[in-house]
């Protein structure tokens, strides 16, 4: 299985994705600003990835804090401030910082230097769990992909943007695993790319068929009915359904709801968001206008033109067929379903 992020005694390994697919070169990071600013500058992305190195940011924090109980929880918590600033929208991140903290205020009874250790030992776990969480999900989806099936997907929601094995992705390798015939039509996703960088390298490094399309070919080929089900991930869900992912995907769930097409996400119940009650609530990260108007060093703007660049849009819950889980298909009214399937997650953690 491809190797996104890994915890080792040099220090935290990540593939570096903005290289890819030209290059696979795997950096090292000892230090936690070098892991925020990992995060800032896409070295790791996609939500349930960000949460991992996060986790894993943090526990390499604990080692180099205060050896007095009291300034070592001030300093944590002034780390997980500088955690949470890396990247506003993937819920995934406040979610880990906050798992680390809880453990802190748990532990540091027991003294500074097991809780160092309990800290590495948490985010290890996270980093299997999230493989495990990933499989569920994608047993959960393959059950609603037909025996043959195009699947459309935006963004790379694979095992590049999690621990391993994928949301999205994870969906079309179950249904692939469970002997279906799918192949997959990625969305290239400007600016950044990740449909046509990493997605098409992670299906074609595993041989799922994959072809891409450029974003504005979407319609066309829903309307020559060459796609029979759209599966996206996310970066946040709010408390009614609705959802945060990379720009563009609510023009996706536009389009497939025009042509009758399911519409699906698959998420970690850690990146559902019960504080947010709607789409209103959630922070849209807005990233440097140069990433939309320099495209591999070349600008394709003239000097003085301005570009916009948020970097998320929301997907209203009426779109969203139905929100995959580790939990199990949520369906409207999202209220009930979420909450229900946040209340069975918590209670087996
Ligand atoms: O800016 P990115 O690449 O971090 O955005 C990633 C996405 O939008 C993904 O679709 C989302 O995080 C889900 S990943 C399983």
């Amino acid at each position: 299985m491809i190797k996104t992020i890994e915890w080792t005694d040099e220090g935290v390994v990540m593939l570096d994705q903005r290289l890819l697919p030209q290059e696979e070169i795997y950096l090292t990071f000892t230090h936690p600003e070098e892991v925020i600013e990992a995060i800032r500058d896409l070295v790791i992305r996609g939500a349930p990835a960000i949460g991992v190195a996060a986790a894993m940011g943090m526990a390499l924090g604990a080692q180099g804090l205060a050896d007095d109980p009291e300034a070592f929880r001030r300093e944590y918590q002034d780390l997980g401030e500088r955690m949470l600033a890396a990247r506003p929208t993937a819920v995934n991140l406040r979610w880990a910082v906050r798992r680390m903290q809880v453990l802190v205020d748990e532990t540091l009874a027991e003294g500074v230097e097991p809780t160092r250790q309990r800290l590495i030992d948490e985010a290890c776990l996270m980093h299997g769990e999230d493989i495990e969480i990933n499989r569920a999900m994608g047993r959960n989806g393959a059950a609603l992909v037909p025996e043959s099936a195009c699947i459309l997907t935006h963004c790379n929601a694979g095992a590049l943007a999690t621990a391993g094995y994928g949301t999205a992705l994870g969906v079309v390798r179950a249904a692939q695993e469970a002997g279906k015939e799918v192949r997959v039509l990625a969305d290239e996703t400007r600016p950044f790319l990740q449909g046509a960088r990493l997605t098409t390298w992670e299906l074609h490094h595993d041989g799922i068929p994959c072809t891409l399309i450029t974003d504005n070919m979407a319609g066309h080929m829903m309307q020559r009915g060459e796609v029979d089900l759209v599966v996206v991930g996310s970066d946040r869900i709010a408390a009614n359904g609705d959802v945060a992912n990379k720009i563009g995907t609510y023009s996706v769930a536009v389009l497939a709801k025009e042509h009758g097409i399911p519409f699906y996400v698959a998420a970690p119940t850690s990146t559902v968001d019960l504080e947010a009650p709607s789409g209103e609530a959630i922070p849209i990260e807005q990233r440097s206008s140069d990433e939309v108007a320099i495209l591999y060093d070349h600008r394709i703007v003239p000097e003085g033109v301005s570009a916009a660049y948020p970097a998320f849009d929301v997907t209203p819950h009426q779109l969203v067929t139905a929100i995959i889980t580790e939990q199990g298909v949520a369906r409207a009214p999202y209220v009930e379903s979420l909450a229900e399937q946040c209340a069975a997650a918590q209670q087996e953690g």
